[in-house]
């Protein structure tokens, strides 16, 4: 079978993925090496409100795309602002680069599901914005000029520099969302479900796209998503989430060839799986609400 399924990780021990890759767990104090990100023991709860979720350990390794995957409202966004530095957790820690986390890092970078371009600034302009922000690592103009350059034509934009937000195409803007992530030269990609606003044919290329420029660039990504095709498309580990308080409930590597379209009956059988799983997380949260009720 090419596609192998994972324990539950992180849950109950702590142990978060390293059994996939034989490194054995240690626990909640596991040593981040070997992890462009990596989360032990997370929990959070907005405001005055109930936790949304709890108990969440999870990594990532260099050059490797995760799939955050989950039905709409299980916190997977959220998840994503405290790995992401955004959001301080009530529990647990972050640790990025093997340092602990508790700001954004100019190491990473981010793509949400609107481009949020400023419609003043043109395709280059708004692909170099932020880059001589205070809290950016110093460069200089002619590496400036340089990787606004090298993250347009990354993205096959070259030739389109000086247009303006208003002139472009949802997936045109997406690409240039995607630059101004590169430009930043990040350790690792967060993605919040950045291609569901696209039709299905850009979001098709938007997806062989951001897999060829995570491997090229040689950075690693968390993709958020609720799309099991893009998910199994995309990533080489796909991470579960769901239940109330949310919680990571099942993980699968994903080791079929790319691009994954060529081995359709491997395809088909992981996303029954995933389907599966997530039918019976429907189970599990039915019963449970109704018992409660
Ligand atoms: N700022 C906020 N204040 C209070 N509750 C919030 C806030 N943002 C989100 N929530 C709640 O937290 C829960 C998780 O939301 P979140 O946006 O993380 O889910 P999600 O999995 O990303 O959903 P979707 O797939 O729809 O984007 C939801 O119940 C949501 O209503
Ligand atoms: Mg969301």
């Amino acid at each position: 079978m090419s596609a192998g399924t994972i324990d539950a990780i992180g849950n109950t021990d702590g142990t978060g993925g390293d059994r996939d890759r034989g490194s054995g767990g240690s626990g909640a104090t596991a040593p981040a090496e070997g992890w462009a990100l990596r989360a032990d023991g997370l929990a959070f709860a907005y405001a005055g409100g109930t936790p949304t979720f709890t108990g969440i350990s999870l990594g990532v390794r260099p050059r490797e795309i995760v799939a955050l995957l989950g039905g709409s409202g299980c916190g997977k966004s959220t998840l994503l602002r405290v790995l992401a530095g955004l959001q301080p957790p009530s529990a647990g820690s972050v640790q990025f680069l093997g340092a602990p986390l508790t700001e954004p890092s100019p190491r990473s970078a981010l793509v949400f599901q609107q481009a949020s371009l400023l419609p003043w600034l043109n395709v280059a302009a708004n692909v170099g914005f932020g880059l001589d922000f205070a809290r950016q690592p110093k460069i200089t103009r002619q590496e400036h000029g340089r990787r606004v350059h090298d993250a347009i034509a990354a993205v096959g934009l070259a030739g389109s520099e000086k247009r303006y937000p208003a002139a472009l195409s949802g997936g045109m803007a997406q690409r240039v969302a995607l630059a101004r992530a590169l430009a930043r030269q990040p350790a690792l990609l967060f993605a919040d479900e950045p291609f569901s606003a696209l039709d299905a044919i850009t979001r098709a290329e938007m997806q062989t796209l951001l897999v060829d420029v995570v491997h090229r660039w040689h950075t690693a990504a968390l993709l958020v998503t609720h799309d099991i095709d893009e998910a199994i498309l995309v990533a080489d580990r796909i991470v579960l989430m769901g239940g109330r308080p949310g919680a990571i409930v099942r993980e699968w590597r994903v080791d079929l060839p790319r691009p994954r379209l060529a081995d359709g009956a491997g395809v088909a059988a992981l996303r029954l799986d995933i389907l599966a799983a997530l039918q019976g997380l429907r189970t599990i949260t039915t019963t449970t609400t109704e018992s409660i009720a």
